[in-house]
């Protein structure tokens, strides 16, 4: 392990802890505050969180981010927004992809020499990062940092665009990737689902675990019951255009269950690919199943 990611994590994993003697400080008295102030302060490397967001659900988490990690902030700029509407969008960004001309930042060359660790944070398009994302790597040198990636998505991308950034960022660390889906962002309660999500991962991180080893403890894959296919329809009810079909189920029980189905998509007139489906299933009485990402 590197010596800069050693660093972030043993930072994650003190922030961490501070957060956790607050938490638990909560009802104390003075001499526990000051126990958390002591806890929360060495500080030992410069982070930034860096983020492109159209409309402001990477943002969100990118505040919420903020929240929990010592960091400055920047938001990277278009020149020429992105157009009002989905469908324009789509054609926009369809067109950079094909051409890769990527769209002009205002603040594109940032100064990153004083950062070790840089959350660099998207919103999932056509499948990996939005393009203002390769504008940023093509401007910037990343080399030797810890490249921490997080995004929001329809559906999913997050492990694609962190193999992505891989590839483009050779000398860089990149790490774990965190992503929320944007159903779930945008939701009444989408500020305490960030903040849950965010402290999630910065634990995970803390703990160098790596996706591998976050899928253990699923069950091997088996047929479906008439159970799983009620909780399949119900989290994928919105998600019709995907057109997926469960084919096999394997379940990990927490607070709740998370189920991973292995199925086929076949949306945006594609022939069937195998994917994997992860869906939580809240404990009875605390809220209907709901699809987490669709990822392979
Ligand atoms: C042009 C475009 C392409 C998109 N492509 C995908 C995609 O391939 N997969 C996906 O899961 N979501 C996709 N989305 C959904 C966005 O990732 C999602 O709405 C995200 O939360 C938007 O973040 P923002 O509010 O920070 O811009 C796409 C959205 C747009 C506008």
């Amino acid at each position: 392990m590197s010596r800069s990611l050693k660093q972030i994590l043993s930072v994650t994993a003190l922030l961490a802890s501070a957060t956790m003697i607050s938490t638990l400080c909560a009802c104390g008295g003075q001499d526990q505050t000051k126990q958390t102030e002591t806890a929360a302060a060495p500080q030992q490397t410069k982070s930034v969180i860096v983020y492109f967001s159209q409309t402001g659900t990477t943002k969100k988490l990118a505040g919420a981010l903020k929240q929990a990690v010592n960091a400055d902030e920047i938001e990277l700029k278009l020149v020429n927004a992105y157009p009002s509407t989905y469908d324009s969008t789509i054609a926009m960004v369809g067109a950079q992809r094909e051409s890769k001309q990527w769209p002009e930042l205002s603040n594109a060359k940032l100064d990153l020499a004083k950062y070790d660790t840089v959350y660099l944070g998207y919103p999932i398009m056509f499948g990996s990062f939005a393009p203002p994302i390769y504008t940023f790597l093509d401007s910037n040198d990343l080399s030797g940092k810890v490249v921490v990636p997080f995004c929001t998505y329809g559906s999913g991308g997050r492990k694609a665009s962190a193999g992505e950034l891989k590839e483009l960022e050779p000398n860089a660390n990149v790490t774990l990737a965190m992503g929320v889906s944007n159903k779930r962002m945008t939701k009444d309660e989408g500020d305490s689902i960030a903040k849950a999500e965010v402290e999630t991962f910065l634990a995970n991180l803390a703990a160098g675990k790596t996706d591998e080893m976050l899928m253990g403890g699923f069950s091997e894959q088996r047929p479906l019951t008439a159970e799983d296919s009620a909780v399949f329809d119900a989290a994928t009810k919105d998600y019709g255009y995907l057109q997926l079909k469960p084919l096999s189920v394997s379940t990990q029980v927490v607070a709740g269950t998370n189920y991973l189905f292995l199925c086929t998509m076949s949306g945006f007139n594609r022939p069937p690919t195998e994917t994997m489906v992860k869906i939580f299933k809240p404990l009875p009485g605390r809220g209907e199943p709901e699809l987490i990402v669709v990822e392979k």
